[in-house]
């Protein structure tokens, strides 16, 4: 399952976002919010992590204006990761060596076109595993010990 959530910046890119992956047949579900009204994006990161850190296999898509904050905010939660992408080398390195489970971007930074393809790319790249699964581990504070 793919969810999905923005603030008043990112609504824009997210509502582009959630077009492409409908005119692909990939359904999402949106998490908010749902008009420009200004709004604070870590009650939505919160919101999204909330439900990947439940571990039913969610993956995210957190969009505000630079991407920082939603990632800031949704890296609290244990179990997630995080990965601000600005194109699709670091959706597919996120991917591949950190096993991201959270996508945040830009609307402030991206085009549609760019971030479309940044979705297409974090989505259907694998976790490579091996010595990566090892360094993932660590990301947890006391796995790191
Ligand atoms: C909202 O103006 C903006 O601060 C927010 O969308 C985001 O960029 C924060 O990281």
């Amino acid at each position: 399952m793919i969810v999905a959530a923005s603030d008043h910046a990112g609504l824009p890119l997210k509502r582009a976002v959630l077009g492409h992956l409908a005119s692909k047949g990939i359904d999402a579900e949106d998490l908010g919010t749902f008009d420009e009204s200004s709004v604070d994006y870590p009650d939505f990161a919160h919101r999204l992590a909330a439900r990947v850190a439940a571990g039913d296999g969610a993956v995210g898509i957190l969009i505000c204006g630079t991407g920082i904050g939603m990632s800031m905010a949704a890296n609290r939660h244990r179990g997630v990761r995080a990965a601000l992408c600005h194109d699709a080398y670091t959706a597919e390195m996120a991917r591949r060596h950190n096993d991201a489970n959270v996508l945040c971007m830009g609307a402030r930074v991206l085009g549609p076109g760019v971030a479309e393809q940044i979705v297409d790319v974090f989505l259907s790249t694998p976790f490579e595993g091996g010595r990566h699964a090892r360094r993932v581990g660590k990301i947890e504070l006391e796995e790191a010990r």
